[in-house]
């Protein structure tokens, strides 16, 4: 397998650096640093590179996005609460996007309505909600077929 195919960004947006306090009914109580490592050992599996990225800024979250494809031939996106209002941040990815994968620990679908709606939608070629930080490593498996790799 190329080295080139299975570049995976997995990016996080705004308050995912403080994740472990936040409501653990929510998102499981696990810190960034935790939810990371478990994502490294599923996609060592899958043979995947994973590269890692969290702010708090939404400037900087665009401009990764920009030069997304430099580093990586697909994505895992979960930005947080500015899935639900950035159109920003859906314009920076469409510059120049790559298979991507939305992600979400809750079930974004069945909370308030406001976060029903996602400004990737349309954008993305899949989502994954609700199985908290498993549902990354569902995710990963699904970004070996969009990325056509063997994985596994
Ligand atoms: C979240 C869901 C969003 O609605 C929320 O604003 C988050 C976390 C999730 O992973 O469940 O910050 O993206």
């Amino acid at each position: 397998m190329s080295r080139s195919q299975n570049r995976v960004a997995i990016l996080h947006g705004v308050n995912f650096d403080v994740l472990e306090r936040r409501d653990p009914n929510l998102y499981g109580g696990v810190s960034l640093g935790e939810l990371e490592h478990r994502i490294t050992g599923w996609a060592a599996e899958l043979e995947l590179e994973p590269s890692f990225f969290q702010t708090n800024s939404e400037a900087e979250f665009c401009g990764y996005l920009h030069r997304l494809r430099e580093g990586a031939d697909g994505a895992l996106i979960n930005a947080g609460a500015w899935t639900h209002y950035s159109r920003a941040i859906s314009d920076a990815f469409a510059v120049d996007p790559v298979p991507a994968i939305e992600v979400h620990l809750s079930d974004v679908d069945g909370r308030e309505d406001w976060r029903k709606v996602s400004v990737f939608e349309g954008l993305v070629q899949d989502k994954v909600a609700g199985q908290g930080v498993d549902g990354y490593k569902v995710a990963l498996e699904k970004m070996v077929n969009l990325l056509g790799i063997a994985g596994g």
